[in-house]
């Protein structure tokens, strides 16, 4: 698997023995970062992104000579998606691998299940993805640099009340999943506040297969589009059996839909639909096209998405602000994290607020016949 390359499987267990025998090997003076997210399971999409982003981030950092004149050593633990899996990844890699920092997760749910530990032995964590509010109130070692949902529900309910002037609107949210749950409330209150109405609210879990029952309740109510603030794989689902069901509202969702694979699984059924990200990958500034071709040169002519664009930017200012730093003590590390201001990202400028969260603009794409097509873009 490419992966295994690149994660350096035999670095990777090297590092393992060396650390399990508590000596010092050749490359003891690396900096170490640990990495976590789902490397297989059912969103497995995100995590190889995010993955192949934080890699081609330390591969270049590393061929300019590293940080602070010493390598990086990116250890990747695979959480396969699960809450309970993703706090035994930052467990082993900050209790038996001694990372400085630590870079993940994506999903907030994840995120928050692995944080608590991460601030209790103040080693700074860096989600790229996690947009729930209350990560980063787990404590002052959590930083991300996305924005946050309370603006992401706001950017698409003006979507949907300004720019496709709907009134009534449903919503069909994952219950498992503290984003979904989180995203569909603040879209919910944006949507009503500009005078709009949310005519059904009905939810599913993580996993679920089959929403004929949610959507058949949801189409006796009539809604001009469905708001499905949940991840591709159920989304490409609901997109086709909403279809079939004579259900023809259109489909609105967030940062969770993107993935080359929600296509794959929904195919045209989700023609039409809209969803808020965190970047385009068509976008022609130089600094985003110069990096769609870095990585598709790394990566077999495969296009960044959203996450990997995130999985980069988080390591870069992880590596700034060590930089800055000038050590890789942990609480030097923080410090300097919480000094992020004005850092050029792919995403977009990077400044984190006093709550370390990023405040940034956010894109609205269309879903047309498999390419996310740039809408426009709203800014903080
Ligand atoms: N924002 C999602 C969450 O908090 C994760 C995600 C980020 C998914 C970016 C896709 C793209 O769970």
């Amino acid at each position: 698997m490419k992966l295994a390359g690149l994660a350096g499987a035999g670095m990777l267990a090297g590092a393992l023995i060396l650390a399990a025998c508590g000596k010092k090997g050749p490359e003891s003076n690396d900096i170490l970062i640990g990495e976590f997210g789902a490397l297989t399971g059912s969103i497995a999409s995100f995590g190889q992104s995010t993955h192949k982003g934080v890699a081609l981030a330390v591969e270049e950092v590393n061929a300019g000579g590293g940080v602070l004149g010493r390598k990086i050593r990116l250890i990747t633990e695979d959480d396969q998606g699960k809450p309970e899996e993703a706090l035994t990844a930052v467990t082993k890699l900050i209790s038996k691998d001694r990372v400085s920092a630590l870079i993940g997760e994506f999903a907030s749910s994840n995120s928050l299940a692995a944080a608590p530990f991460a601030q209790q032995s103040r080693i700074p964590m860096v989600s790229h993805g996690s947009t729930n509010p209350k990560v980063t109130q787990i404590g002052d070692y959590i930083f991300r640099v996305c924005f946050i949902d309370p603006f992401q529900g706001e950017v698409m309910a003006k979507f949907a009340r300004n720019t496709l002037k709907l009134d009534r609107v449903a919503i069909l949210r994952d219950i498992k999943s503290d984003y979904s749950v989180g995203l569909a409330d603040y879209f919910t209150k944006s949507f009503t506040a500009l005078g709009g109405t949310v005519v059904a609210d009905e939810s599913y879990s993580a996993g679920d297969k089959d929403f004929n029952a949610q959507l058949t309740a949801l189409k006796g109510k009539t809604p001009a589009a469905i708001f499905v603030p949940g991840y591709y794989t159920e989304v490409g689902l609901i997109a086709r059996q909403a279809r079939k069901l004579g259900v023809h509202a259109i489909l609105l969702g967030g940062d969770g839909w993107d993935s080359d694979k929600l296509w794959e699984i929904g195919g045209e059924a989700l023609n039409g639909s809209y969803f808020s990200n965190h970047y385009s990958v068509d976008n022609p500034s130089p600094v985003i096209q110069g990096f769609v071709e870095q990585f598709k040169a790394r990566y077999d002519g495969e296009k960044p998405d959203a996450l990997a664009a995130l999985g980069y930017d988080a390591a870069k200012v992880l590596i700034d602000a060590i930089r800055r730093a000038g050590s890789d003590d942990p609480k030097a590390i923080r410090d300097s994290l919480a000094t992020t201001q004005g850092f050029a990202g792919i995403t977009g400028i990077i400044s984190l607020n006093e709550n370390r969260d990023a405040v940034k603009s956010a894109v609205v794409l269309e879903v047309k016949d498999g390419k996310f097509v740039y809408k426009e873009t709203v800014d903080p």
